[in-house]
This record gives C-alpha cells, structure tokens and sequence, in this order.
C-alpha cells in the first residue's frame, strides 16, 4: 500500500474513517476522500492528518462532472467504495435517497472509473482495482439452523436498503463481466466499534444507558446478526486489495452470530462494572415493535477469505469491551451526533 493513491468514498462515514485512518499509516500514501457529509459523517473521526497525504473534497458520487474531475486531477491507483446510505429503518421511511445513493451513485462512480481506467495504459492500468464494499443483506434472511450465507448464493433483498446495495453488487459485477472493469466486492456482517453514528443497535444501545432512556428492542429481540469489529473489517478489505481476484467477490465476517437481546445485555452488564449507575442498565431495556420486514438472522461464512490468509484478531468479547471503553472516554462524540433530518416514527416513538 505504500506509494499508492486512493480514491475513497464515504469516508468520513464509519467504516471509511476507520479505512483511512489505517491507510494513512502508510509510507507516501495519498488518500483523497469523495464524502458529501451526510449526517451519518464526522469531520472529527479522521483527525488532522499531513495534508500531503490526504485531502477532502465534498463531492456527491451522484455528480458526474465532478466525480470525473476529481479522477482527471487525482490519478488514483485504487479506487475504495464505501459511500451510501447505510440505515434500514430510514430505507423504509424514506427509500428515496437509498436509490439515489447506492444504485445511481455507485452506477455513475463506476461509469467515471471505467472511463479512467480505460484512459490508462502499462502498469497503472493493470493494477488498477475497484473495490466495492457490500453487505451481507444482499442474501437475505436465515432461520435458525440453516447454512450460512457463502458467495454462490444468490440474492433476496428484503429492505429498501438491502435491495439498492444488492442493485448496485449487480451493477458492479456486470460491469466487470461485460467490460473487464477491474473490480472486486465485499460483503461483510454488522460492523461494531468507535465512531458508528447512534441510529445503529450498539451505540444506540450505550447512549440510551449513559442518558438513562429506555432501549428500544425490535420484537422478540431474537433475531440474529453476526458481528465483526470494524477494524477487522479494514484488514479484510485490504486483504482482498492485495490477494483477491478480480471479478471475485468475499464475505468478510467473524463468526460471531449472536441475538440482538444477548447484544444488548452484554453492554448493560459491561457498563453496570465500567459505569455504574443508580439503575441496572437492563432495566432499561423495552420491548417495542417490530421493524417491517424484520430479517430474522444474517450469517456468514468467511472460509473463501480466510483462504487468502486473512483471520480477525478481535473476539466478541475483546471487541465489545474495547469499543464500550472508547464511547465512555469519546462521550462528546454523542452530542455531536444529533439526529438530523430524520422524522421517521421508529426512533421518533421512543
Ligand atoms: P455510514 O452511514 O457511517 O457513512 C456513510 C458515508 O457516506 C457518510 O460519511 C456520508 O456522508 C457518505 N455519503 C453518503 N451519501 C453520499 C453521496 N451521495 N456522495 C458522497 N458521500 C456520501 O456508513 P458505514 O457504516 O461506514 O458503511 C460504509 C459502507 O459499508 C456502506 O456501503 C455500507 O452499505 C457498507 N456496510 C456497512 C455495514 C455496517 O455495519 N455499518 C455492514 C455492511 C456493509
Ligand atoms: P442495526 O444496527 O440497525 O443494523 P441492521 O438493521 O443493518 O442489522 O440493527 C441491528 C439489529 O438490532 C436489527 O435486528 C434491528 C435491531 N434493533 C433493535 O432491536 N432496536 C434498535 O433500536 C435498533 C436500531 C436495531
């Protein structure tokens, strides 16, 4: 990764602010980051790195002028494409900018790469990748017992927003089989750790117990989601960069399928020992009702990534506990993150 330029999208969002801080790492590294600051974004998450190394430019990945422009002017060596909007329960209020988003927006990143990558020629041309990072949604819905998810299966979105990201996996694979556009995609599980914006189960669930409100649980609070630390994640995408194959794609996950109300009552135990407070945190928890179209459980199965000699090195447990440590030492993170424009009943109800 050294000498390399990246062009990253959405990285000031969770995921791409953890990528770029690990890129920046990186001996002569540039990292030029396509974000248009969504509420889902943090100026802070990526601190103030050597402005030799990165830069920020607020674009949209919708616009074609400028995502062309930034490609002329910045001559990536790979392309990382993280940006979209990522909430199931805003994809069922408001499923506009979902479509806008991931399907038009990753449809016109991808026509502006190709149109790059075709400019290219010797070694810049064919090292170039194109890395789109999915979600295990895509697959659709589990019952208990059943196979986990591996990359032969086939698609069966059940939200609006596993339906746009499945639309824009399909987008990127076509692209690569009708004109050898050089990319790869990841699907990975439900991401934890520092800087996820407060809409999502885990940080949510620490918010409410540091502000004493109820938790909201979706149902039985049965359903089931597998779990990967996002710096695991970040290992995996970058292990697929380097020793994937192209047109190839890789579910990156941990093996830690857990139910949402083990979740959430781990972190009320963790926070009873690290915070205590007047109450036990679990009393806090509230059953609500379900979310529509509620998938029952997502799990994947990592072995075509660990072939490539790629293995997480958080637990559950080491995972969980380190990053409760960091929203207890970073709790201004949740003044910053007020929910914006969002007039949704779900989290409206509590
Ligand atoms: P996020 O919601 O935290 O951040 C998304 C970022 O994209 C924000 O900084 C936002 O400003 C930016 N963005 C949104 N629309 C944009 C646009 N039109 N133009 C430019 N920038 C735009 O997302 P995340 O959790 O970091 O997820 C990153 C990627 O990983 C997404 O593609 C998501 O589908 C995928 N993913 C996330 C998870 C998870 O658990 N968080 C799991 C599986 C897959
Ligand atoms: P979430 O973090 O929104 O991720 P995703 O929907 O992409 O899996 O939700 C994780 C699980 O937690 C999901 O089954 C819905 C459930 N959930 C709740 O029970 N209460 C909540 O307040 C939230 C946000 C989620």
């Amino acid at each position: 990764m050294n000498n390399k330029t990246f062009l990253i999208t959405g990285g000031y969002g969770f995921i791409g602010s953890a990528l770029i801080r690990k890129l920046l790492n990186f001996k002569n590294v540039k990292v030029i980051n396509i974000d248009n600051l969504t509420y889902a974004s943090n100026l802070k998450s990526i601190g103030n790195p050597d402005e030799k190394k990165y830069k920020h430019i607020e674009i949209d990945i919708c616009n074609l002028l400028s995502v062309k422009d930034v490609l002329d002017k910045i001559n990536p060596d790979f392309v990382i494409h993280l940006a979209a909007e990522t909430h199931v329960d805003r994809s069922i209020d408001g499923p506009d900018k979902f479509i806008s988003t991931n399907v038009l927006g990753t449809y016109n990143l991808l026509k502006c790469c190709y149109n790059y990558w075709s400019s290219l020629s010797g070694k810049k041309k064919s090292s170039f990748k194109f890395i789109h990072v999915s979600t295990d949604e895509v697959y659709g819905s589990l019952k208990k017992g059943e196979k986990q998810f591996t990359e032969n299966d086939s698609y069966q979105p059940n939200s609006p927003y596993s339906a746009s990201k499945a639309s824009s996996d399909h987008l990127v694979f076509s692209w690569n089989r009708t004109y050898n556009f050089p990319s790869i995609i990841t699907n990975t599980c439900n991401n934890y750790g520092p800087w996820q914006f407060p809409e999502k189960l885990i940080p949510l669930t620490i918010k409410k117990c540091l502000s004493l409100e109820n938790i909201p649980i979706y149902g039985s609070g049965l359903q089931i989601r597998d779990w990967i630390h996002v710096e695991d994640h970040i290992s995996g995408i970058l292990k697929v960069l380097e020793k994937g194959g192209i047109g190839e794609k890789y579910n990156i996950g941990s093996n830690n399928e857990i139910q949402n109300i083990d979740v959430v009552s781990s972190i009320c135990d963790i926070l009873n020992k690290k915070f205590p407070s007047e109450v036990d945190y679990n009393s806090l928890i509230l059953k609500v009702s379900d979310r529509p179209g509620h998938d029952f459980r997502y799990g994947i199965d990592n072995s075509k990534i660990t072939k490539l000699g790629w293995k997480p090195k958080y637990t559950w447990s080491s995972g969980l506990v380190s990053t409760i440590e960091w929203y207890l030492e970073n709790k201004a993170f949740f003044d910053d993150s007020i929910l914006k424009n969002y007039s949704g009943e779900r989290l409206g109800k509590i």
